[in-house]
């Protein structure tokens, strides 16, 4: 695995091997021993992805190079590829990217000699959040194969769901989509049901934000979208005594959730925000063990992919 990009690219085996790696950060974790710079590149907001990148890459004692997106010449017009390849050029051993466009990286992947993370691709795809959501999914259960998951929400516009549904899919859960009228996604072939019938038969309950910023909004009033379509508290109750509920966040108290919900018993939200450190870790090491910059012995590499540096 050259780059981390989408789900697709993942074999079952590939995914539990990043599974139990990062289980094994969790209690013990190597810290590289030769300078190793990673460069985040965030064009759109981020609380969680970009501050769990940052303490994975400090824990595993790389350097950080965060571009400030309002201070850096993107304001003057440089494209993503200037920006990635400039990067790279002064030093960067590992970009991490997140942008608006679906498929950012296609430029990018064969053209640059480091390797690329991407942390989330316009309405595209979301892989390092899926394999957190992953983890805690198999923290749970021990298994994915069978398990009920239905991903709730705006589907059309979520890469979250992309990634989540093509992931589980192969991993032998069964997947179900639960959606509002428009936000349905007739691309990706699950089948749809209520959210009456989602929590009745989910094992884990996948809530997603309406994306207002990926389409016009305002067709749904806050209020009026939580009860017909949301995790109100009646519905909770309905739920199986085993089942959990996952949301990538940010959340939207009191729309697709109930405020009381966000911390409830089978609320895993913080846990996976959680997770999500020790996924990036694992995620990491694996592309610079790939690329020759690090091997689990600890012994010093430099990073010359191509002579550059
Ligand atoms: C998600 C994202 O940015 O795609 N959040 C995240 O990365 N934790 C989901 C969202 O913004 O709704």
């Amino acid at each position: 695995m050259k780059h981390f990009i989408s789900t697709k690219d993942l074999t079952t085996n590939e995914m539990f091997t990043i599974l139990e790696q990062a289980e094994q950060y969790r209690r013990h974790h190597p810290k590289f021993q030769h300078q190793l710079f990673a460069a985040n590149l965030f064009f759109e907001a981020s609380t969680r992805t970009k501050m769990s990148f940052l303490v994975a890459e400090k824990k595993l004692g790389m350097e950080t190079l965060d571009l400030q997106m309002e201070s850096s010449s993107v304001t003057k017009g440089e494209s993503l590829y200037d920006t990635a390849k400039t990067c790279e050029s002064i030093g960067a051993n590992l970009l991490v990217i997140r942008h608006q466009v679906d498929d950012w990286y296609q430029d990018l992947v064969e053209r640059l000699p480091v390797p690329i993370i991407n942390a989330g691709a316009g309405k595209g795809e979301h892989p390092t959040q899926c394999m957190l959501d992953l983890l805690t999914i198999y923290q749970e259960y021990g298994y994915f194969n069978g398990l009920k998951v239905v991903i709730v929400g705006d589907i059309k516009h979520s890469r979250v769901a992309r990634s989540n549904a093509q992931a589980l899919h192969t991993l032998g859960a069964t997947v179900f989509f639960a959606a509002a009228p428009g936000f349905e996604d007739t691309t990706l072939e699950f089948p749809y049901i209520t959210i009456d019938e989602a929590v009745e038969k989910c094992d884990v309950l996948m809530l997603l934000r309406i994306q207002h910023e990926r389409h016009d909004g305002g067709q749904y009033e806050s209020e009026s979208y939580h009860e017909k379509y949301g995790l109100t508290i009646e519905r909770e109750q309905k739920m199986q005594d085993h089942a959990i509920i996952l949301h990538p966040a940010p959340v939207n108290r009191g729309v697709e959730i109930a405020s009381e919900l966000v911390e409830c018993n089978r609320s895993r939200i913080f846990k996976q925000m959680n997770n999500g450190v020790y996924i990036r870790m694992a995620i990491i090491t694996t592309l610079l063990k790939e690329w020759g910059m690090y091997d689990d012995n600890l012994t010093k590499k430099r990073n010359t992919p191509n002579g550059i540096k």
